[in-house]
């Protein structure tokens, strides 16, 4: 595991930038694994800096709401829209986000499980995390090999997301995610860490026992991560 530590978030989406930059130019027909959340918006900015060819790359998001009306702001699909596709000039074609409006959401989970792999699997997945250790949204418990499927967001997962939305009723019960074990197939994970508030959580996941407790935690077992994080919230690393 290789971990930079940088001043701001904004240095944080530079380096992490940097790296997916390096990565569509040595392959241009990359498969990116897109997070949403606010931690990687400063990649995608700094990312649309770069003078690199998209045109061969493609998309998977790594989650998304179920029962949001389509076209709904906050969904994750219209998030990946505004931040991703449009700023970065990439086909809307090849992103693909979960169909959490689908008739029959495990349905739908199974297929995009089912398209990532038909895919050939990602090269990059860019990665947050949340307060209890989520990694997309596998609250705690997940299991370590779980597989994209339907979850119940916890009460914390739902308020922490509340600032999206007009109130915190508004946030979705459910969702559908990628699982831990899905996430693990990728070749790359990125992990991008800002503020104090993520220092107690980042430390638990990259330096505790590795337990569905903290979902993030798997990551230590992966072969091939980057965590770039800002100074406060790798303050107790
Ligand atoms: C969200 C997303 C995760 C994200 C996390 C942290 O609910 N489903 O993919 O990593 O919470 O978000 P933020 O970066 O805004 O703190």
């Amino acid at each position: 595991m290789e971990i930079f530590v940088v001043p701001t978030a904004a240095a944080t989406g530079s380096v992490a930038a940097g790296i997916l930059a390096a990565v569509i130019r040595s392959k241009p027909g990359a498969v990116l694994g897109l997070a949403t959340g606010g931690s990687p918006l400063p990649i995608y900015k700094a990312l649309a800096g770069h003078s690199v060819d998209m045109s061969g790359v493609s998309g998977f998001a790594l989650d998304e709401y179920v029962g949001l009306p389509i076209g709904h702001p906050e969904s994750y699909a219209e998030v990946i829209r505004r931040e991703v596709t449009e700023r970065l000039h990439l086909d809307p074609a090849r992103v693909a986000v979960p169909d959490g409006s689908a008739a029959d959401p495990g349905r739908a989970a199974a297929d995009y499980e089912a398209a990532i792999a038909a895919a050939g699997g990602i090269d990059v997945q860019i990665l947050g995390i949340g307060h209890n250790g989520h990694l997309a949204f596998n609250e705690p418990g997940s299991a370590l090999d779980s597989r994209t499927r339907v979850e119940v967001l916890t009460e914390r997962t739902r308020a922490a997301n509340a600032r999206y939305f007009s109130t915190p009723a508004e946030v979705p019960l459910r969702c559908i995610t990628q699982g831990l074990g899905t996430i693990m197939e990728a070749r790359h994970l990125l992990l991008v860490v800002n503020g104090a508030d993520k220092a107690a959580i980042l430390a638990a996941a990259l330096n505790g026992p590795v337990s569905a407790g903290c979902p993030a935690s798997v990551l230590q077992r992966h072969p091939h991560v980057t965590v770039v994080a800002d100074e406060a919230a790798a303050s107790q690393l």
